[in-house]
């Protein structure tokens, strides 16, 4: 059987990661979060004292960035050089200037290059997914990454579910206050982001699942179902 390679997009807020780690869990796939790829990006940058509006110095960082991602989506991994940087990436500060990094077009087609090795690479017996395959996520998996995917998903939800979503996740809460504090960021993040990448709306042959109205394990199961329905 030939490996299978699931690609989900979507906006912030949206519960991508979550769903797709627990898609590649409940089917024994490899996991790889593309967002992952530019926060570590961006942090490698800040982190070696890189202007990030020095798009060459940049590009240059980047191409040199020891990035290795682990690939169990039990246990996704994110290090540098050695150093584990999983956490590190979360940080508002890092949120704050991705797509900085992210709308640099040498720094997509490089991170792009590695994401299709790492695809390429479930595929292969010897690894995580012993060549089952892998769910890979992000915002231009579908389009750009992976068009021929076997199974491609854009994972929306209204603006409120985001907010929500998101604020429970950095706030721990979602009510008013936190509610709008989250809202500039990933308001402003998907905007930014939009210049260079279109997630919102679903390209030819993308099916699409609305999570606003499901909970967490019926947004998997609307997953699941798309991908038996291949
Ligand atoms: O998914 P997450 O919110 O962690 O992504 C962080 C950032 O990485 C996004 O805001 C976007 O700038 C960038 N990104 C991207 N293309 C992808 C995945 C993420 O540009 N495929």
């Amino acid at each position: 059987t030939s490996p299978l390679v699931i690609a989900i997009d979507g906006p912030s807020g949206s519960g991508k990661s979550s769903v797709s780690k627990a898609v590649a869990r409940s089917l024994g796939l490899s996991y790889l979060d593309t967002g992952a790829m530019y926060r570590a990006a961006t942090w490698w940058c800040l982190h070696s004292g890189i202007e990030l509006t020095d798009a060459t110095a940049v590009a240059d960082a980047v191409r040199a960035m020891p990035l290795v991602m682990g690939v169990d989506p039990a246990a996704p991994t994110v290090t540098v050089g050695g150093t584990d940087i999983g956490e590190a990436i979360r940080e508002t500060s890092i949120s704050a200037s991705v797509s900085a990094v992210a709308t640099n077009l040498d720094v997509r087609a490089e991170l792009g290059r590695l994401q299709r090795a790492a695809i390429e690479e479930a595929g292969h017996a010897d690894s995580f997914s012993q060549g089952r395959g892998i769910v890979a996520e992000g915002r231009d998996i579908t389009t750009v990454v992976a068009p021929d995917a076997d199974v491609r998903v854009l994972l929306t939800a209204s603006e409120e579910a985001r907010l929500a979503r998101r604020s429970l996740e950095v706030h721990g809460d979602a009510d008013a206050a936190s509610v709008e504090a989250t809202r500039d960021q990933v308001l402003r993040r998907d905007a930014d982001d939009s210049t260079v990448v279109q997630f919102h709306v679903a390209a030819d042959g993308v099916v699409t699942v609305d999570s606003s109205d499901l909970d967490f394990d019926q947004t998997v199961q609307a997953v699941l179902d798309v991908v038996a329905a291949r």
